[in-house]
């Protein structure tokens, strides 16, 4: 969603806002600005488009001179996508502009105060209004004005903001919406995320709810919400800036995937010691593990498939009721949760709003909550008890690939742990498992040698306007993913069904020439899914049947085309079988010349609720 840059330096900051926006396209964006303070004035250029819009209005920036800006990407929500409405604001006295990411919930009641006061608005946005609060603040102390006035906003926000009378400086400050402060050499930045950062340092401080920064070129001073002065930890971001380029291939969705074995190996082997799982990170004491009453796992989208996944495997090895709740629902269903109830938030980026509010209640009821997650520093991550990082590196495109395959990988090595605490698995099973997760890096990569096949099979299917998926037990949480991958990026419309629900109701959707895709790598099930596929290809469905070696030849049988994946322990099988999946919908989508990487209406992370 939204983005914020800012940059104070001795060279000009336009053409590194430009470029640091450029990295952050990726969130998901629909207009765009900057402002630049050349030394006396405050120049901003906005347009409801895109990035290289902004660039050709500007000249690549060489319009607009200047050493200290910020710059901003907007996904609507409050008022239109629209140039008025795109950031940066500028104050009622045209003395401050602001930049903004997240909703200032009590807006309304904050511009009806500042109108008593004699302010006027010309854009539909809450960011407008954080402009004129800090306005209405502003003596001659800018930073004494940005407490005063976010000391009276409710809801979330992370500002950038620059002053006319302090040209030098960008003051930024959050709440619940991630800011993360860059030191560079001669420069020092400031983004809502690290991958508009990575140009230019990897030296980073995360900036907490409340703290306030004061950035200039050769120096950054931080501050408390009281305005008492701090310091602060540098911390090195370990991702180069590659990670967070396309390195020679077409789209970011494609090298995410390609990066999955590696990605993986990354978050498994640290863990993994002696044949023995090692969460070093984590604080759960076995006492606490096997008095646990219930496990509730809160997130959404492609992080809630994840975990039905984990809830299959969980309730399977460590014998422990687990509820998998879509965080948004989650949120509002009274959900019973207490303080032998442990909350597993999944969470790619760390900062989506439904799984933070749900994290939140989850804790005021007493449960300990531990998150999976990938961002460093982000909102979840700091609000958790716990933390297991998933090792992805940064993932750019919005459909999620290699943090979905981190984000199992970590569920599987908590499984372990777990059940190994409770005694629920036997020592002989848990070598095995331990073994079998080492070689899944290896089995992952061998999947991906098997491109062409799929690239055909998506030559051949690609004009299809439904596609189903059809899977029982951890094949059906895997068909919830394939077909959200597939409908995120290539618009076609699909839905995923438990294989034994066909019978209640979809089956009146199959008809001849209907595409299916069935799932069925978890051996124990293979004949009760063979079964249901039998009974849509009675009705004329075309099948293409994703398997492995082991039961290739039952599915050969009533498949009209098929994918074998490698055989592995069925706890582990998921990661293996969701990888054709991915590759599908990425060239189905390329065949339809679909916006791989950013898919209409999306963003890669979902700030508002
Ligand atoms: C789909 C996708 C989304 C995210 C969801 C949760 O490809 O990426 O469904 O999984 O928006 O995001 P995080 O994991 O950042 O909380």
């Amino acid at each position: 969603m939204c983005g914020i840059v800012g940059f104070a330096g001795h060279s000009e900051a336009a053409p590194v806002l430009l470029d640091g926006l450029a990295r952050l396209e990726y969130r998901g964006y629909d207009s765009a600005g900057v402002v630049v303070c050349d030394g006396k004035d405050l120049n901003v250029v906005k347009t409801k488009g895109y990035v290289e819009e902004l660039s050709k209005l500007t000249d690549g920036g060489k319009t607009l001179p200047g050493t200290v800006g910020i710059g901003h990407t907007r996904w609507a929500t409050h008022g239109q996508p629209t140039d008025t409405n795109a950031h940066p604001h500028l104050s009622f006295h045209g003395s401050l502009a602001v930049v903004h990411n997240g909703i200032i919930e009590n807006y309304a009641k904050l511009r009806e105060f500042l109108i008593g006061k004699g302010y006027a608005f010309k854009s539909e946005t809450d960011t407008e209004v954080a402009a004129n609060m800090i306005d209405y603040y502003y003596d001659d102390d800018i930073l004494k004005a940005v407490a005063e006035a976010t000391r009276r906003m409710e809801g979330s926000y992370a500002l950038g903001i620059v002053c006319k009378d302090v040209p030098d400086t960008i003051i930024a400050t959050r709440k619940e919406s991630p800011l993360v402060l860059g030191i560079g050499d001669g420069c020092n930045l400031l983004a809502s995320d690290v991958a508009a950062l990575l140009r230019y340092t990897r030296n980073v401080i995360y900036l907490e709810d409340g703290e306030i920064a004061e950035i200039k070129a050769d120096s950054v001073q931080l501050y408390s919400a009281e305005l008492e002065r701090i310091e602060k930890p540098v911390s090195t971001v370990d991702w180069d800036v590659s990670a967070a380029e396309k390195g020679g291939y077409e789209h970011f969705m494609l090298k995410e995937i390609m990066e999955q074995p590696d990605a993986v190996r990354k978050t498994i082997s640290p863990r993994l010691k002696d044949g023995r799982v090692v969460l070093d990170g984590i604080r759960l004491t076995p006492e606490y593990v096997k008095n646990l009453h219930k496990i509730y796992i809160v997130a959404c989208g492609s992080s809630y498939h994840v975990g039905m996944v984990a809830k299959y495997n969980m309730e399977k090895l460590v014998r422990k009721p687990v509820e998998v709740a879509l965080a948004s629902e989650f949120r509002y269903c009274d959900p019973l949760v207490d303080e032998n109830t442990l909350v597993i938030c999944i969470s790619q980026s760390g900062t989506t709003a439904d799984t933070i509010a749900a994290l939140r209640q989850a804790k005021k009821l007493g449960a300990r909550i531990l998150s999976i997650v990938n961002v460093v520093g982000s909102v979840i991550a700091e609000e958790s008890d716990d933390v297991l990082y998933t090792w992805a590196g940064p993932e750019i495109a919005v459909a999620t690939t290699k943090a979905y395959s981190t984000q199992l990988a970590v569920t599987y090595l908590l499984t372990l742990y777990m059940a190994e605490i409770c005694g629920t698995v036997t020592p002989e099973k848990y070598d095995w498992a331990v073994r079998e997760l080492e070689a899944l890096p290896e089995k992952l990569a061998k999947l991906l040698d098997n491109v062409d096949q799929i690239q055909y099979l998506a030559s051949i299917y690609f004009n299809k306007e439904d596609i189903f998926f059809i899977g029982r037990n951890i094949d059906y949480a895997l068909s919830l993913e394939g077909s959200l991958k597939l409908k995120e990026i290539s618009y076609i419309h699909s839905e995923a069904y438990a294989a034994g629900e066909l019978k209640h109701g979809t089956i009146s959707l199959i008809e001849p020439g209907r595409l299916v895709i069935s799932v069925a790598s978890y051996t124990p099930l293979v004949p009760k899914t063979v079964s249901n596929i039998v009974e849509v290809k009675t009705r004329g469905a075309e099948i293409l049947s994703i398997t492995t070696e082991e039961n290739a030849a039952d599915l050969a049988k009533v498949s009209d085309n098929m994918i074998v994946i490698p055989d592995a322990m069925d706890l582990f099988l998921p990661s293996l079988a969701i990888v054709p999946m991915q590759l599908f919908a990425y060239y189905v989508s390329l065949m339809r010349g679909c916006s791989i990487d950013k898919p209409r209406n999306l963003a890669k992370s979902v700030t508002v609720e």
